[in-house]
């Protein structure tokens, strides 16, 4: 039998990666933040001296990136290259920009997809990402797109960056998002879009709660 495949994907900042990790511990399931997978990529990268824009040597890195995620108490999860513990250093928006450089790379995406893949485990796996539902698993049983207005999505990153104390500019922190949106959605290998068969939630106005009960709700029906 093969092991069931929820998978998540939409823009930064539309809450999948919360609804991701909450829908897979209601369920028992694995989890795979595969964006993690492209900061991580992008911080080895620079920590070996390596130019993003030396495609050959970045593919070279995502092909042998020795990461492994484990829990912790706070449910959160810590994420470690080599033996250090990266969990902090890749949420940085320097290593997000870095992820959004290599992952327009095809080579790059190539070498990630065996351990992608790999996470498909028993009993199941929620994975979340940009081209979970279209590249990496497009025979998931569920296949959910999430998104929220651009502003929304700002509004949120902006309430997040405060509570950690730090001080950044709205309108600054909109203009990001939008470049990003813009580079995942427009790059020509795996661009940021909806599965023809996903179920489309925008959360502009939900609780993160009714994000969760509806995805859950549909995996039941699935
Ligand atoms: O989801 P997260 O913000 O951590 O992803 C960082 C970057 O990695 C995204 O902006 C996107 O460019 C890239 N990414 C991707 N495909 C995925 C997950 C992330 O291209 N499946």
């Amino acid at each position: 039998m093969t092991v069931p495949v929820l998978t998540i994907d939409g823009p930064s900042g539309s809450g999948k990666g919360t609804a991701a990790r909450r829908v897979a511990g209601e369920l028992g399931y694995h989890l795979l933040d595969s964006g993690a997978l492209y900061r991580l990529t992008a911080l080895a990268a620079a920590r070996r001296g390596i130019e993003l824009s030396d495609q050959a040597a970045v593919a070279g890195v995502a092909a042998d990136l020795d990461v492994r995620f484990a829990g912790d108490d706070d449910g959160e999860g810590r994420v470690f290259l080599g033996g250090d513990d990266v969990t902090l250093a890749i949420r940085s928006e320097e290593a997000g920009a870095g992820a959004s450089t290599v992952a327009a790379q095809p080579a790059v995406r190539e070498a990630l997809l065996g351990l992608q893949r790999s996470f498909r485990e028993a009993p199941g796996l929620v994975a979340d990402g940009r081209d979970m539902g279209t590249v990496v698993f497009p025979d998931a049983g569920l296949k959910v797109f999430l998104t929220a207005s651009a502003e929304e999505r700002a509004n949120r990153r902006y309430k997040q960056l405060k509570d950690k104390g730090i001080d950044v500019s709205l309108a600054a922190l909109s203009r990001a998002i939008e470049d990003r949106d813009r580079r995942d959605s427009e790059r020509e290998t795996a661009p940021l879009r909806p599965a023809d068969d996903a179920r489309i939630l925008d959360s502009s106005a939900m609780s993160i709660e009714t994000v969760v009960e509806t995805v859950l709700g549909w995996a039941r029906e699935a």
